[in-house]
């Protein structure tokens, strides 16, 4: 197969989900379907448990799980099919929100009775922001759910973007008949009791009397709702959806695996294969022959006997082999990588070549940081990975001054792990941690501890918000930075950083230094 063609038939997009909407259950049906698993229950479930969030050994195990199933890779009708998953628990939203600048297409799942859940609106902001096309799966149709146009009005005031279903689904809970395939026009029937692959027969005339033999009483709300449903929402536009500005919408069970063969079958149809890349310099389009590619998780290894660690590399163009020599472009040194991994499914396996779209591991001793880009040469900085403004602060203190080398290596590590940021404040030198969830902390001290060998404090300090502020105008940026130089700190990329007490006092800067620029991501 040409590289062309390697390239058209990958689908790379991650699931996302407020917890326990299905997540976890949908993505392990859909590897049922890419035969990349065999039984359910193969995928463990790497959301930290409601009540375990401060249980350590639950939140390593969970790490330890999640490498694994952190990109599961496989083959679909001749489509190749790359899974990235993202964590559930709120905490870790910033990884959720790395991972989705890795991803061409989003599948939002979203449980029927609930409607649409904190963690769905924060999530699909993230989408907009970058344009990612997105189709929403309403799960849990064999349980009561709300009412189809309700969710669906829900979803586009809410999620603000417009709907198309492509499936309907005929009832719900113990009356739920099964679901009628728009887009394919075919009825797929739910039997509770089958939990096999049944892709539906085709139905092209809902007007059909035979349709009242496999729905009986329910033939004509069915006929009356998709009479409306043509009605009220235009034709489904292909090119809106991959313009991020329509979600189509399909019904289902993940549970019974129901709907989600239809849903895949759509998926790999109407899905974007790899979309062009933006760097500092210019736009990359996938087909390049060039190979580059950016850095957008690191692992490490819980085993303290193995210090190693994954960069995890998305491949935006030209082909990646084995054993070529490549260049990392912030060290600018070349390295030849000889042990680079795929990951299908639940194992890891060393490979010689990946395509654009496609997610590799590299086995990394401390070389790589979030963020890295890789090239076959060319000076180029991908864009889009930003560090959103950490809302929980505390001071870190070294508990054991024997050891302030290990501690100073393990902060550094895992900042560039991502799992916080570091602040120095500029008055008077102290280092500061700032997170999205109160979890992080907990992973911090505790792997300090186990990893590195050194102990911290954290001492509390109240704080609204930290934001990365700039001027074009030299003077005013100074004269800011001296009225406000006990809460003004530097982030690790040495650029100033304004730690606002309260909501009040960053509205007030905001009003009375209205030349300065207060950015909320470090992308700007
Ligand atoms: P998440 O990854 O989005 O957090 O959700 P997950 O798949 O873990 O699902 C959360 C719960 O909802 C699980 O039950 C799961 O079995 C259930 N579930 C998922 N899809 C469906 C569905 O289509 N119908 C119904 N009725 N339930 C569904 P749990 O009891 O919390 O977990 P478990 O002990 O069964 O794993």
């Amino acid at each position: 197969m040409g590289f062309k063609e390697e390239i058209k038939r990958r689908r790379t997009f991650g699931i996302v989900s407020h917890p326990d909407a299905g997540k976890t259950t949908l993505t392990e049906k859909l590897l049922l379907f890419g035969g990349a698993i065999r039984v359910a229950g193969a995928v463990k479930s790497n959301k930290i448990k409601k009540g375990a969030a401060s249980d350590f050994m639950e939140i390593e195990r969970q790490r330890g799980i999640s490498v694994a199933t952190s990109v599961m890779g496989f083959e679909y009708r001749n489509y190749k099919v790359n899974i990235l998953d993202t964590p559930g628990h709120q905490d870790f939203q910033e990884d959720t929100f790395r991972t989705l600048t890795a991803v061409d297409s989003v599948i939002i799942v979203i449980d029927a009775a609930k409607g649409v859940e904190p963690q769905t609106e924060k999530l699909m902001n993230v989408c907009r922001m970058r344009k990612t096309p997105v189709i929403v799966f309403i799960n849990k149709l064999d349980r009561p759910a709300r009412d189809t146009f309700t969710l669906l009005d829900e979803i586009e005031e809410q999620l603000k973007i417009s709907t198309r279903p492509l499936s309907w689904p005929i009832n719900s809970g113990p009356d739920f008949k099964g679901v009628y395939n728009i887009y394919k026009r075919s009825l797929n029937l739910f039997d509770a009791n089958v939990q096999e692959i049944e892709p539906g027969f085709l139905f092209e005339d809902i007007n059909d009397p035979k349709l009242e033999d496999h729905i009986g009483g329910d033939a004509n709300e069915l006929r009356e709702e998709l009479e409306l449903v043509e009605g009220v929402y235009p034709e489904f536009d292909n090119e809106a959806y991959l313009a991020g500005d329509l979600a189509p919408v399909f019904f289902g069970s993940a549970l019974y695996n129901f709907g989600v063969q239809e849903l895949l079958d759509a998926f790999v149809e109407i899905a974007p294969s790899p979309r062009p890349s933006f760097t500092e310099e210019r736009e990359i389009k996938p087909d390049e022959e060039a190979l580059s590619g950016f850095v957008f998780k690191i692992h490490a290894n819980i085993d303290p006997n193995h210090r190693s660690r994954i960069a995890f590399l998305k491949i935006c163009s030209g082909k990646f082999e084995r054993n070529a020599v490549y260049k990392h472009i912030r060290s600018g040194k070349n390295i030849r990588i000889s042990s680079p991994t795929a990951f299908m499914a639940s194992q890891k396996e060393v490979i010689d070549e990946a395509f654009p779209g496609d997610i590799i591991g590299l086995p990394d001793t401390g070389n790589f940081i979030i963020g890295d880009t890789l090239t076959a040469g060319e000076e180029i900085h991908f864009k889009g990975l930003p560090s959103f403004s950490p809302e929980l602060f505390r001071y870190i203190e070294n508990a054991d001054p024997m050891k302030s080398k290990q501690l100073a290596k393990g902060i550094d590590q895992l900042m560039e792990e991502g799992v916080a940021q570091l602040f120095t404040n500029q008055f008077n030198g102290r280092k500061i941690i700032g997170t999205v969830g109160q979890l992080q902390f907990e992973v911090i001290q505790y792997r300090l501890e186990h990893e590195y060998n050194a102990k911290c404090r954290f001492e509390n300090l109240s704080m609204h918000k930290a934001c990365w502020i700039e001027c074009a105008d030299p003077k005013m940026l100074q004269e800011f930075k001296k009225r406000k130089h006990q809460k003004m700190a530097t982030d690790k990329r040495g650029r100033d950083v304004f730690m606002a007490d309260s909501a009040f006092i960053l509205q007030m800067a905001q009003d009375e230094f209205k030349d300065i620029k207060f950015h909320f991501t470090s992308e700007f």
